[in-house]
């Protein structure tokens, strides 16, 4: 393996948060040519939360493998998602991402497109520190994920213009764009370990049901979360005319008077007069809490799969189900 970080199962989470982040601080960049790499290393060295990588190592963990071992898919999975938020700010019209403005706000659409495509690539260059079996085994799990991410993407763009989507559809949307990179980041995790097929499938499971309540506490703090913790512009969402949860709800439970109200201010001028006059009919119809009661149901169920996973640690199994409740506890 080329990454050498020595993490004990037995060592804190905040551990090895750092050695996450020391282990992506030390991938080297090409100086030249600077407007490729530079909004890379911008992107990267502000970090966010590194959930993907944390959970990496977390399957990985839960089923007796080494944290070194692991490593490099979590840079994959690490490197992969920042590509992916590269592309979606273009998408999403984006000005602000980790509290600074976005690649594509900062350098525009042609350098947010280009720089993604070369973190991408560094993301399959980290795969190449595997061999054999467990090679093919990420191989297929990642590329699978990542036609999945696209296709998630497609959606939720597809889904914008639309006035009416229901949760259902929603959910397929969500679990695509976002959930199913969680459940592969746990996925590979254990494949580095050498898991059974059985055990991969429970702790993708989990990660799926548990990304699906993370993409809804993502939605709920595009509205209801602290600008300056978030770091994504307040509203966002509403002013892009996405089918969020919160609007995906609002219009299933609204009466017809409402439900035209919401529909009339989503088709005003984007800006701060809609935004604050839909987040009225959403606190009057109480949306916000029908999000939580979702996202509880949805990590029960995770629960259930996790707390099946055959040969797993109990130990390390007890540690990834607390981490879990960070992803919808969260405030940015
Ligand atoms: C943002 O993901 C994109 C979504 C799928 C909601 P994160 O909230 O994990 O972003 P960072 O990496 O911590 O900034
Ligand atoms: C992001 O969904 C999904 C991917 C990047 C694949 P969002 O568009 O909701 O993510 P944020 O809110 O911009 O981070
Ligand atoms: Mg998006
Ligand atoms: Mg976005
Ligand atoms: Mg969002």
């Amino acid at each position: 393996m080329n990454q050498s970080v020595n993490l004990k199962s037995t060592d804190s989470i905040d551990v090895w948060q750092h050695a996450i982040h020391q282990a992506i601080s030390s991938i080297t960049w090409p100086a030249n040519p600077a407007p490729l790499y530079r909004p890379i290393q911008y992107t990267l060295e502000h970090g966010g939360k590194r959930l993907r990588p944390m959970l990496c190592l977390l399957g990985a963990d839960v089923l007796g493998g080494s944290m070194d071992d692991a490593m490099p898919a979590a840079l994959a999975v690490e490197l992969f998602h920042n590509f992916t938020l590269l592309h979606d700010d273009i998408m999403d019209n984006a000005p602000l991402r980790r509290g600074r403005p976005t690649v594509f706000a900062a350098n525009g659409a042609n350098a947010a497109i280009l720089s993604g495509d070369a973190l991408m690539i560094a993301a399959y260059s980290q795969l190449q520190a595997y061999e054999g079996a467990r090679l093919s085994q990420l191989f297929s799990v990642f590329n699978r994920t990542a036609d999945e991410v696209c296709a998630g993407q497609q959606f939720d763009m597809d889904m914008e213009h639309r006035e009416w989507v229901d949760t259902a559809e929603y959910m397929r949307m969500i679990r695509l764009k976002t959930a199913v990179l969680l459940g592969a980041s746990l996925q590979m995790g254990a494949i580095t370990a050498g898991a059974s097929e059985s055990a991969q499938k429970c702790l993708y499971e989990f990660g799926v049901l548990a990304g699906l309540a993370f993409q809804i506490q993502d939605d709920v703090l595009d509205v209801y979360g602290d600008p300056d913790s978030f770091g994504k512009k307040p509203g966002g969402d509403i002013d892009s005319g996405k089918n969020s949860y919160l609007r995906v709800r609002a219009m299933e439970v609204a009466d017809e008077v409402t439900r035209e109200a919401l529909l009339q201010w989503y088709s005003s001028p984007s800006g701060e007069t809609r935004i604050r006059e839909v987040k009225k009919i959403f606190d009057h119809l109480g949306v916000h809490q029908m999000a939580i009661d979702h996202m509880n149901a949805l990590l029960e169920e995770a629960r259930i799969n996790l707390f099946a996973t055959p040969g797993a640690n109990g130990r390390s199994m007890n540690r990834l189900w607390d981490f879990s409740q960070t992803l919808v506890t969260r405030r940015t």
